[in-house]
């Protein structure tokens, strides 16, 4: 089972970000928490600041991978791209934030990504992850 973990803009700033929402680990931390974890999934990780080398991520993963973890970051609430680009992808799609999005500012309740995947965890921190992980461990 092959998973892409996808993180966009600012993540990887992690560990200078407030720690209230995110936590104190680096993104570094967080994928290495997640390999110790995941023993049976072959997980690949990709982070980028740029909206259209997400999507070309997504479009290359289309017959590559078995499912996608995806922290669309700041685009989960403007990208109509990242959007359009999951929506093509047949594999598991999971949704993930560190922090409580829909209980923070309005402007994080504008979502266009979560109807496109099977599932969000969010307000965990690292766990949020670990629960996507889990996730797919339990419907591959
Ligand atoms: C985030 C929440 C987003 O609103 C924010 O722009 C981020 C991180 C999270 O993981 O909680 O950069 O996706």
């Amino acid at each position: 089972m092959k998973v892409l973990v996808i993180n966009g803009p600012n993540l990887n700033m992690l560990g200078y970000r407030p720690k209230e929402h995110y936590g104190a680990l680096t993104l570094d931390e967080i994928n290495n928490y997640l390999l110790e974890n995941s023993s049976s999934l072959e997980l690949n990780f990709y982070q980028s600041n740029y909206e259209g080398d997400i999507v070309t991520e997504i479009q290359k993963a289309i017959n590559n991978y078995d499912a996608i973890i995806i922290n669309p970051a700041a685009y989960t609430h403007t990208s109509v791209a990242i959007r359009d680009a999951l929506e093509m992808f047949r594999g598991i799609k999971v949704e993930v934030h560190l922090s409580h999005v829909d209980e923070r500012e309005d402007f994080r309740r504008i979502n266009y990504i979560r109807d496109v995947c099977d599932i969000t965890f969010s307000g965990r921190q690292k766990d949020s992850y670990l629960d996507a992980v889990n996730y797919i461990l339990n419907n591959k």
